[in-house]
């Protein structure tokens, strides 16, 4: 009978066969063969409990059969355990100071334990693929072996990862490319990288709109058009999670932070946030929508409240809005220890543990690092205030996670593997082609750019001319083989007749005196000045001037730069301004005076290189701009897309309400026509909207030209904005080629919130505008 089960594991053969000999004897007592019969049964039952209990193991089943039969293993203990997420390397036992497994586990402390018992379910921070090495061995040890998830804040690139890795163009610079294959290339070949050193999760994208530039994050955004905001956030979920996030070079992506961070209190970082439910749904909901209808497998809350709810505690938004009526299926991760905020911070409950319990409640799943959860939420389940099916819906999607990522096949990092992908030839190539695609030529006096490449001799300054700010946010500094700073990048694309002149400029700061006056002699013997000036979010750079928690009282060039700028242009010589940064500067100085503006952003590790070749008109800089850049703070709020009444009356005193920069501004070498637009002059409202119209480069040189097209509506029930980014596409035409290009307008473009917030379609007349105001077409909907 024994042998009549199924037995998997040879140990279990050995124990069947023993059972067998004794059958044998063909029950000749009847006592014995009653004991045999019973320890048969029982023996029975105790196999296939453990062949039920392997089966989770079994590839072949789908993630879905998997995941139930694991939950039906597993312990109240070890399914809260998947709901914790744990800091790795923020602690002092970080394996690059302490180099062998035991070290690092002693490190580890508590968490090593917590590991081993099967109660964390993720970890962040992370330093390594040896670190992560050691973790998922920990993991291994634990009762159901279930393997941790590895998150990182891998945004553009991997640069959270302690050694070398590919880094690329950040978002802000992304947006300017208005090139959605770029963004989902750059997130593909970051997953990759991430996959092949032991990373399964990146928190990114950062999908929210910011609509106040002082948020010290800016850089981290695809800016302030809802619309170019959703298509950069849905090629980057699709470029993170593949199709569906399974195998070996997808992890899943994290759709951030939902929502209203761009345009909090005084521009704050988690400050709070009062949006109208109109302006919610019109300007920062429809990124989190598109994402989900990318297939987005995890979304972060933001730090701040919205309306007065803390967004991890807000049960309408998360469960019955973004779960109930959007559909979305993956699972929640708090934001950085923010479910103890609720209580520390936001006051909405007295105690950690009724914020704890108030967070799973609202439907988070997963809590970012802080050890009182676990405890919380055992409790709460033991005393019925949270239903245990909560706590499976939640483990249910944590699991399902690990299994489509293949991780109880391959949680082991690959060393040759490693070696083979990391900073690999295409993925450098893409680095190269971000930064470059990222570039915006804001002023160019004269076309004075291209230099030509013989110029005598060149001063190059400033506080980004020759370090590793071009990376920004979120990178940590890379080996200076792997970087090309602005002024290498201009040595090695200035011809050799060139003399390059370089005067370091230390820091945002003071500049000191001796420093301005060496300026101003190197400046008066130059043909040309490239001065570097900006920004600096390099995350762990005690010298940052902006970032995660550091915000902009001002939007002007910090410290001295200005002045730095100012003593240069007065000994005549033209003045070529590189400017590296996250968020806008507002300076009239700069715009009124220099001779030149390149906006570089962060362009990433070939940044000097891609900045070189625009100076030198090697590249011919395409990008335009995915914000409005206002002509101080005090312009504040200052956007495209506003309702027709904000400038209907007066203006500011002595200043002009115009901003520096529109949105969508962006200069070429060569000139595009436009012509022979195309399209139905009715709207349907089944269908969307094809248009098409012929663009030809008309000048000397090939360059790239960013269609855009904005559409208003132009008398409707409730106010609309005066124009709104509604498609949009980048192309490279040769000098002289023309092209007929096709784009789509959705039919939900044309439709509304009315003031009973439904959405419709009204009767009346729409503008449709394209190739920067050069045609404009009436259309009607009946
Ligand atoms: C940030 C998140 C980030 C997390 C983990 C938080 O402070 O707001 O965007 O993913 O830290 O580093």
């Amino acid at each position: 009978m024994c042998c009549r089960s199924t037995i998997k594991t040879n140990r279990l053969n050995n124990y069947c066969q023993k059972i067998d000999t004794r059958c044998l004897g063909l029950f000749p007592n009847e006592k014995i063969s009653y004991k045999i019969f019973v320890l048969v049964i029982v023996t029975m039952g105790f196999l296939q409990n453990v062949q039920a209990k392997s089966d989770y193991l079994d590839s072949n089943l789908s993630s879905e059969e998997r995941v139930s039969l694991l939950l039906k293993e597993m312990k109240l203990d070890e399914k809260i355990g998947q709901m914790c997420q744990y800091v790795g390397e923020a602690s002092e036992g970080s394996i690059e100071t302490q180099d062998t497994k035991l070290d690092y586990t002693l490190g580890l402390g508590e968490r090593a334990g917590l590991i081993r018992d099967g109660k964390v379910g993720s970890f962040l921070k992370v330093a390594s693929y040896r670190e992560a090495n050691i973790l998922q061995e920990l993991a291994a040890e634990s009762r159901l072996k279930i393997p941790l998830l590895i998150a990182t804040d891998a945004l553009h690139g991997h640069g959270m990862y302690s050694d070398p890795a590919t880094l690329y163009a950040t978002e802000i610079g992304l947006a300017s490319s208005f090139d959605t294959g770029l963004a989902e290339a750059v997130a593909r070949s970051t997953a990759i990288e991430m996959r092949a050193t032991g990373y399964h999760w990146a928190f990114s994208p950062n999908i929210e709109v910011v609509r106040d530039p002082r948020w010290g994050r800016f850089g981290e955004t695809f800016g302030e058009d809802p619309y170019l905001v959703t298509q950069m956030g849905n090629a980057m979920v699709r470029g993170y999670q593949g199709e569906n996030f399974n195998g070996q070079e997808n992890v899943i992506a994290s759709a951030k932070h939902f929502v209203g961070g761009g345009i909090a209190y005084n521009g704050v970082n988690g400050a709070s946030a009062d949006i109208s439910e109109r302006t919610l749904q019109e300007i920062f909901f429809p990124p989190f929508l598109g994402a989900i209808e990318s297939g987005v497998y995890t979304i972060m809350p933001a730090h701040n409240d919205i309306n007065g709810i803390p967004s991890h505690a807000h049960a309408r938004y998360l469960t019955d809005l973004i779960r109930k009526q959007w559909g979305f299926k993956g699972f929640y991760i708090s934001d950085w220890k923010d479910i103890a905020r609720l209580q520390s911070v936001h006051k909405v409950v007295e105690t950690e543990e009724a914020a704890s319990q108030l967070a799973v409640l609202a439907g988070m799943d997963m809590n970012m690092h802080g050890p009182g959860f676990f405890d919380h939420i055992k409790s709460a389940v033991l005393a019925e205030k949270i239903p245990l099916h909560r706590i499976d819906d939640a483990v249910s999607k944590i699991l399902y996670a690990k299994f489509q990522l293949g991780l109880f096949e391959n949680r082991y990092v690959d060393k040759v593997q490693l070696e083979k992908t990391v900073l690999r030839k295409e993925h450098l190539d893409l680095a190269l082609e971000s930064a470059r695609k990222s570039l915006v030529l804001l002023k160019n006096n004269n076309t004075f750019l291209p230099l030509a490449t013989n110029v005598s001799r060149i001063l190059v300054t400033g506080p980004g001319a020759n370090n590793q700010t071009i990376l920004g946010e979120w990178s940590r500094l890379q080996p200076e083989d792997n970087v090309v700073t602005v002024l290498e990048g201009i040595e090695s694309v200035a011809s050799n007749k060139t003399k390059v002149d370089f005067l370091p400029i230390d820091g945002y700061g003071e500049i000191d005196d001796s420093i301005i006056k060496k300026a101003a002699k190197m400046a008066a013997k130059s043909d040309v000045a490239v001065v570097v000036v900006g920004e600096n979010s390099l995350r762990f750079d005690k010298d940052k001037t902006s970032g995660e928690n550091l915000d902009r009282p001002s939007l002007e060039l910090v410290g001295d730069q200005l002045a730095l700028l100012k003593i240069i242009k007065s000994q005549g010589v033209p003045l070529v301004v590189v400017l590296i940064n996250g968020g806008p500067i507002a300076s009239e100085w700069l715009v009124e005076n220099a001779d030149a503006i390149i906006e570089a952003w962060e362009p990433g590790m070939f940044g000097g290189q891609a900045i070189a070749e625009a100076i030198f008109g090697l590249y011919n800089p395409g990008g335009r701009l995915p914000i409005t850049v206002p002509r101080s703070v005090g312009h504040l709020q200052s956007y495209y897309n506003h309702k027709p009444s904000a400038f209907h009356r007066g203006g500011f005193y002595q200043s002009s309400r115009s901003p520096l920069f529109e949105f969508g501004f962006g200069l070429s070498y060569t000139q595009f026509q436009y012509s022979d637009l195309q399209m139905r002059k009715t709207v349907d409202p089944e269908a969307d909207m094809e248009l098409s119209v012929i663009l030809k480069n008309t000048g000397v040189v090939a360059g790239d030209e960013v269609v855009l097209v904005y559409l208003n509506d132009k008398v409707s029930s409730v106010t609309t904005p005066v124009r709104k980014l509604v498609a949009f596409d980048r192309v490279h035409l040769k000098a002289g080629e023309k092209r007929k290009m096709k784009l789509n307008i959705s039919k939900d473009h044309f439709k509304l919130l009315d003031v009973d917030m439904k959405i419709v379609l009204e009767p009346g007349e729409f503008e449709v505008v394209i190739g920067d105001d050069r045609l404009i077409e009436t259309i009607i909907a009946h």
